[in-house]
């Protein structure tokens, strides 16, 4: 059966279902959720608003598995699913590439799959659901920009770099910081990790006595570098910001004076279980739900921050 790129038409899988539906009489919607990791809160967030949603419809079923940031785990994982015949598939891979192969062949077995929040390679999945982190990445470098009157020594610890986001908020921050005399003069891979950010920040401030500003890939890492600046009494010569923006994490720092501003990065657990929904209802989704991003700072986040231009 032909599939289009832009849409992914559910006649393989509605027959999959017809035959479900003989087989599997009044049992429920299964869908295996492959989470990569459940050490941030933004990810144990993921799972919450997944479940919260899921609750809403009492045909569903969803199993989590946790691959506790080992790759070749949650590869076994999708395999498993796959195994235990899941009529459905939400996959938040650690890394891009190894995660490409497993997934595409869930799909090739016919079981929809929902990529939420780390692209993979190529289009052997139903849908990507997830923000665009090259655009929050260039609002970052503008806001920097803006802050600094596009001038200033600025430390970058990216994302894990072999993940999709950690590639698109790099780029997208030069991007936005093109034209100005911003220069970074430290880069390094904290892997999305709070203690990394605040080793490599340490390097860093060892090495230059003047840094104006961090840009972390996320607010676990703006704050392991916030922690590391304190310890050396430089906390206040220095901007952080970071994203995520979770009420209880990022935008309470912000509020906290801790980081000047945060680029909320949206779960996308909600909007992966209303694609299931229509999935199972055998309705035609978009190959790529893009969510957007609102950036909150000192100024606005009581008022719940501003939406992304
Ligand atoms: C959590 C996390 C978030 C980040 C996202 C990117 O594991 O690092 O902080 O925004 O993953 O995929």
């Amino acid at each position: 059966m032909p599939i289009s790129r832009r849409s992914f038409s559910i006649a393989a899988a509605g027959s999959l279902l017809a035959a479900c539906s003989t087989s599997k009489e009044g049992k429920k919607f299964t869908v295996g959720m492959s989470q990569c990791n459940l050490g941030e809160p933004w990810r144990v967030q993921m799972n919450a608003d997944v479940e919260a949603a899921a609750a809403k419809h009492p045909e569903l079923k969803v199993l989590f598995k946790d691959a506790q940031n080992d790759t070749l785990k949650q590869r076994a994982h999708i395999e498993e699913f796959v195994s235990a015949g899941v009529d459905a598939l939400i996959v938040t891979p650690k890394e891009s590439q190894p995660l490409t192969e497993p997934i595409a062949k869930a799909y090739q077995a016919k079981i929809p799959v929902i990529v939420l929040d780390r692209a993979v390679v190529g289009d052997q999945f139903t849908t990507f659901i997830g923000a665009d982190n090259r655009k929050i990445g260039r609002a970052a470098g503008e806001w920097l920009k803006k802050k600094l009157n596009g001038n200033g020594r600025i430390v970058e610890l990216k994302g894990l770099m072999t993940s999709i986001p950690g590639q698109d908020r790099n780029q997208g921050f030069r991007d936005g910081i093109a034209g100005s005399s911003i220069e970074v003069i430290f880069e390094a891979d904290m892997k999305w990790l709070e203690p990394d950010a605040r080793k490599e920040m340490e390097s860093a401030l060892a090495r230059f006595p003047k840094i104006d500003a961090v840009y972390a890939h996320n607010d676990p890492g703006a704050h392991g570098a916030y922690l590391a600046a304190q310890a050396a009494g430089r906390e206040k010569d220095i901007v952080f910001v970071g994203i995520d923006a979770l009420p209880q994490e990022g935008v309470a720092y912000v509020r906290q004076g801790i980081l000047s501003a945060t680029f909320q990065y949206p779960t996308g657990g909600a909007e992966a279980i209303d694609a299931v929904m229509k999935l199972r209802a055998a309705q035609t989704i978009p190959r790529q739900i893009t969510l957007g991003s609102r950036v909150f700072t000192a100024e606005n986040a009581a008022g719940g921050g501003e939406p992304l231009a």
